[in-house]
């Protein structure tokens, strides 16, 4: 089947440039000596998973319990749930996904790290934690120093629960630029610092988890770090090339729509808005667009009602009619590809692949 023969609003994958992605990441792993456990909050797919594990990751990360459940049809040697599991009706679901893989999770919390521990025993089954620690996102995450080192020695006394490391996630660090490089210098001392108190108070250190993908290349400058987590890097987004992490031509993923409507001079209408695309901004950016339109980048993609998307065509030559198709690069791909049933993976013009977005939804 071609592109043009699908139905829209459809996302397509271009399946070399996300083999490129997989393969450079997998490099960068490998020749930094860093364990490569990619996130597949972006994918959402188990046969993506797979392939990631096939070029050398040691395992995957999740967020949610349900996105483990599913993960599991990829055989992940190790599991890696970068999310306190809170509340009794998930740590019985949790137990069985670890009666199948190796599963570490991630708390900031005594209360979070106690229903672990309290659910392996009952359940007769092994967990590891890594406490998080807030290297500056300000998100989730003790405060490094001592209240990180207290709820460190706090975990590793609990029974049936495996203490392997820390874990943080470095999302407020740029891709490039003066910021950026002084945002990693920062980094780097802080996690040594983090890692040579911990060792000091003896606690176990297997794991050091960080790595998001706008700082992808410069994980190597974390010193200590043994793991990294990227997620967005298969695909890339608007928003990951918008920060200068990547290259217009590094983003695989973009969302084939139908012009529906051309009633307005120098509007278009497309059949995606909102429940195709999420309703992310642009990062970092007053500018309002939620999306770089391939067919005509002068075109500005300035608004969306849920199945409605408005395109500016002040600054466009070229004329648009009802039923031509247009591609447009999402500005966030992790959430849009919530929003989608089935993805198409295409090698230039040929759709030769289709999978279930089988995590998407899996909010639980
Ligand atoms: C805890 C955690 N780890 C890893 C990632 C992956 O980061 P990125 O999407 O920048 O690749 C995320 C993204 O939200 C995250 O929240």
């Amino acid at each position: 089947m071609r592109i043009s023969e699908l139905d829209t609003p459809a996302i397509v994958i271009d399946l070399d440039i996300m083999e490129r992605n997989l393969q450079r990441v997998a490099a960068y792993a490998r020749e930094h000596g860093l364990e490569l456990k990619p996130h597949t909050k972006t994918h959402k797919i188990p046969q993506l998973a797979r392939r990631q594990m096939d070029l050398g990751a040691a395992g995957v990360t999740v967020a949610k319990t349900g996105e483990a459940e599913v993960m599991l049809e990829a055989s992940p040697k190790e599991l890696f749930v970068a999310y306190p599991v809170i509340g009794r009706k998930k740590l019985l679901r949790l137990v069985e996904v670890a009666r199948k893989t190796k599963i570490t999770v991630a708390i900031d919390s005594l209360f979070a790290a106690r229903q672990l521990s309290d659910a392996a025993r009952e359940h007769q089954v092994e967990i590891g934690i890594l406490v998080e620690a807030d290297v500056g996102l300000n998100r989730m995450g003790v405060t490094p120093g001592e209240p990180l080192l207290d709820l460190g020695r706090q975990v590793a006394r609990l029974p049936w629960v495996q203490l392997r490391g820390i874990t943080f996630y470095p999302g407020h660090v740029k891709s490039s630029g003066e910021e950026s490089e002084q945002q990693l210098n920062d980094l780097s001392s802080l996690v040594q610092e983090m890692t040579s108190d911990w060792k000091k108070a003896g606690l176990p250190l297997e794991i050091v988890s960080g790595g998001s993908t706008p700082a992808l290349f410069s994980s190597h400058r974390i010193k200590g770090l043994t793991e990294i987590r990227p997620g967005t890097y298969i695909f890339n987004d608007r928003n990951t090339w918008n920060m200068g992490a990547c290259d217009v031509s590094d983003c695989a993923a973009s969302i084939v729509t139908t012009v529906v409507s051309t009633a307005r001079p120098r509007q278009m209408i497309i059949d995606g808005g909102s429940k195709t695309f999420s309703s992310d901004r642009l990062a970092g950016s007053s500018e309002v667009h939620f999306g770089y339109i391939v067919d005509a980048p002068s075109a500005t993609f300035t608004k969306m009602n849920e199945e409605h998307g408005f395109i500016d065509l002040r600054n466009v030559k070229k004329e648009f009619s009802v039923g031509d198709r247009v591609r447009i690069i999402p500005n966030h791909i992790c959430v849009a590809m919530n929003l989608h049933e089935q993805v198409y993976g295409v090698r230039g013009d040929e759709v030769v692949e289709t999978w279930k977005v089988a995590a998407r939804g899996k909010l639980q």
